[in-house]
């Protein structure tokens, strides 16, 4: 258990995105890389030193406008979708709120990234999906540009969007699936409250991919994008049968939330058989108490944790395992204090 104490502006948010980047490749704040490269600086890169399943290991990453380089043991590592899920990482952000809040799109990008921890082949779907789904966009529009009737080619790229489609639909059921139940007792264990429900909402069955492309087609062509498939699917949370956004309070929010986060930490323990690192940027502000508590201790088990805060009372660890607390001034670590019962 780390806690990392520091003032507005003084690194904490950096420290955690850095060890974030080095297992997914990607920042929790955004789906883009160039926002992490500092303003006219030519590449941004974060390294560290890990014990990976009692390995030690150098690891790298390099973002620059040519792409993404990831080093391990000063090697490089050609394939970026073999490197995710070497080091996993769970974030709890600020941010999060979005995903009980905010739009479906939110929801995908939780579920996709969940997935990519212990499951590669989903990156490798989603990647292909979405480049099929581009060009059969450009060919509706140059469809209805030329007012040519569908022909045989969009057949062929319908079918092969199925082909991904049915993939990616099969592995967000089957994590929902997990997920709902584990984030359930994660929630009621937080709150003691209404129990959540989370159900998988397909735009389209996989089943019925290819007769549901077929029935959109017009539309398909008269807007030039395809209208069902995974890019429009949604993760549905509800409370008593109603949509919880529309009824939860801040602190609900937050916890359920963390609770789906939690059960994202769970599931890669379990696929995986190691923790992932913990990382939670304050988080704690708007939790009372007794859930932050709760929280902590659900928390303090076999992984590794990270805490910024700015406050150090903000985070009571009395009670809890052994930990640092490192006091973080203008980008850096100038002090260490170690807590808990065997104190050196
Ligand atoms: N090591 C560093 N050297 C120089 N600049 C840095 C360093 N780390 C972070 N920064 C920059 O400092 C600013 C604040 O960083 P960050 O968001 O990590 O702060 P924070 O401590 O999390 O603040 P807050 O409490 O407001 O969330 C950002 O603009 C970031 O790019
Ligand atoms: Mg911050």
């Amino acid at each position: 258990m780390n806690i990392i104490v520091g003032e507005n502006a003084q690194g904490k948010t950096t420290i955690l995105e850095a060890i974030h980047v080095l297992g997914l490749a990607k920042s929790h704040r955004t789906p883009l890389d160039a926002p992490l490269i500092r303003e006219g600086e030519a590449f941004a890169k974060a390294q560290a030193r890990c014990d990976l399943a009692g390995r030690h290991e150098r690891l790298e990453v390099v973002i620059s406008e040519q792409g993404k380089r990831i080093r391990r043991n000063d090697i490089e590592h050609p394939r970026l979708s073999d490197h995710i899920g070497h080091l996993n990482a769970v974030m709890f952000a600020p941010e999060d709120l979005e995903l009980v809040k905010g739009s479906p799109a939110e929801r995908r990008r939780f579920l996709d990234q969940g997935i990519s921890q212990f499951d590669r082949r989903h990156i490798r779907h989603l990647a292909r999906y979405r480049k099929l789904l581009k060009e059969r966009n450009e060919y509706l529009k140059t469809l209805a540009k030329k007012k040519k009737e569908p022909d045989s080619l969009l057949d062929v790229l319908g079918e092969q969007l199925a082909h991904y489609a049915k993939k990616i639909i099969a592995a967000r059921k089957d994590f929902i699936g997990e997920l709902g139940k584990i984030a359930g007792t994660i929630y009621a264990k937080l709150s003691a409250e209404d129990p959540i429900e989370i159900r998988y909402e397909p735009s389209v069955d996989a089943e019925g991919f290819e007769e549901a492309l077929r029935q959109k087609l017009r539309i398909d062509i008269l807007n030039g994008s395809t209208s069902i498939g995974p890019h429009r699917d949604d993760c549905g949370l509800y409370s008593r049968k109603e949509p919880f956004k529309t009824k939860g309070s801040q602190g609900q929010f937050r916890t359920l939330a963390i609770s789906l986060k939690l059960a994202v930490v769970e599931i890669i323990r379990k696929t995986r058989g190691a923790t992932p690192v913990i990382l939670l940027d304050d988080v704690f502000s708007e939790l009372d108490e007794k859930r932050q508590e709760k929280l902590l201790r659900l928390l303090d088990k076999d992984g590794q944790v990270f805490i910024t805060t700015t406050r150090e009372g903000a985070v009571h660890p009395q009670s809890l395992k052994q930990g640092k607390v490192f006091k973080i001034h203008a980008g850096k670590i100038e002090g260490v204090s170690n807590y808990g019962p065997t104190q050196e």
